[in-house]
């Protein structure tokens, strides 16, 4: 188990930080409750590269709901950058999901009728960004994860990885401080995974934290930092050397038609 750290950059504020956080379900007719995460302790420094892996039902996505804001813990505590965000309203709650926090999921999530330019201004549209800000932004963060050319596509007209990255897109355009990601992977080829990752270590190489939900090994070797999950405990929490998936990318074989 890794040492639940003095804080290694001189005292700053962990970006997370939790104290016997613990989720329970609510039994169905006559059973006992789902125990679906129970009494984990952490912290995790701003500009962090996690790994939360485990098997299925083990509580990993609970656990990455939690930290996202998009539930609340039965116990335990939650601040997000010194903010104890257990008690705030679901307006504040809202309002801090849309500040600081991107999320991307395995299946994309994207609208199917608009196209990358609009899917990507959407978190804009919430937080009150004027039309012509919002589209330049857009289109320059697309730019940024290699979709300049695909403005106008929509969804159906995109490749699986180039949908994860209107995502992407997506999750980043309002600057966040972390990216939550379930299986980002997952329902993509190894190559495209791998492209996913080197676009996710980047982006983490420039100040952005990111959480991933994985049950792939060879996803998880490009973490910084590997946590455990078994029947919603917390086993194991361990710093690695991340490899690079730049790199792993360029020693695939010469794939087919792959625009780099
Ligand atoms: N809304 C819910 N109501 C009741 N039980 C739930 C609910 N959501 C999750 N659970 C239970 O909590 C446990 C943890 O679920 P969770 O979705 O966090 O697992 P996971 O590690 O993400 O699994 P997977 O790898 O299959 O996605 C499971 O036993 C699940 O059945
Ligand atoms: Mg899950």
């Amino acid at each position: 188990m890794r040492d639940t750290p003095a804080l290694p950059d001189g005292g700053g504020t962990p970006l997370i930080e939790t104290e016997g956080l613990t989720r329970h379900y609510p039994a169905g007719e006559g059973g006992a409750v789902v125990a679906a995460l129970s009494d984990v302790t952490l912290a995790i420094p701003p500009g962090a590269m996690v790994a939360a892996m485990g098997p299925s039902g083990s509580g990993k996505s609970t656990f990455l709901n939690l930290i996202g804001c998009l539930d609340r813990p039965t116990r335990g505590a939650y601040r997000l950058m010194g903010e104890a965000v257990g008690q705030l309203s679901p307006d504040r709650l809202a309002e801090i999901r849309s500040r600081r926090l991107g999320f991307v999921f395995q299946s994309f999530n994207l609208l199917p009728r608009a196209d990358a330019l609009h899917n990507v201004e959407l978190p804009m549209v919430y937080r009150g960004v004027r039309r012509r800000l919002r589209r330049e932004r857009a289109a320059a963060t697309l730019a940024a994860v290699g979709l300049g050319e695909r403005l106008h596509h929509r969804p159906s007209q995109l490749s699986g990885g180039q949908q994860q990255r209107v995502a992407i897109a997506r999750a980043l355009v309002n600057g966040p401080d972390l990216i939550l990601a379930d299986e980002p992977t997952g329902a993509l080829d190894t190559r495209t995974g791998l492209e996913i990752m080197a676009l996710f270590q980047a982006l983490n190489r420039s100040g952005v934290g990111v959480l991933m939900v994985t049950h792939d090994p060879e996803v998880a070797r490009f973490a910084s930092r590997v946590l455990r999950f078994r029947d919603g405990r917390l086993v194991a929490d361990e710093d690695q050397a991340p490899a690079d998936a730049a790199a792993a990318l360029a020693a695939l074989p010469a794939a087919q038609g792959m625009a780099a």
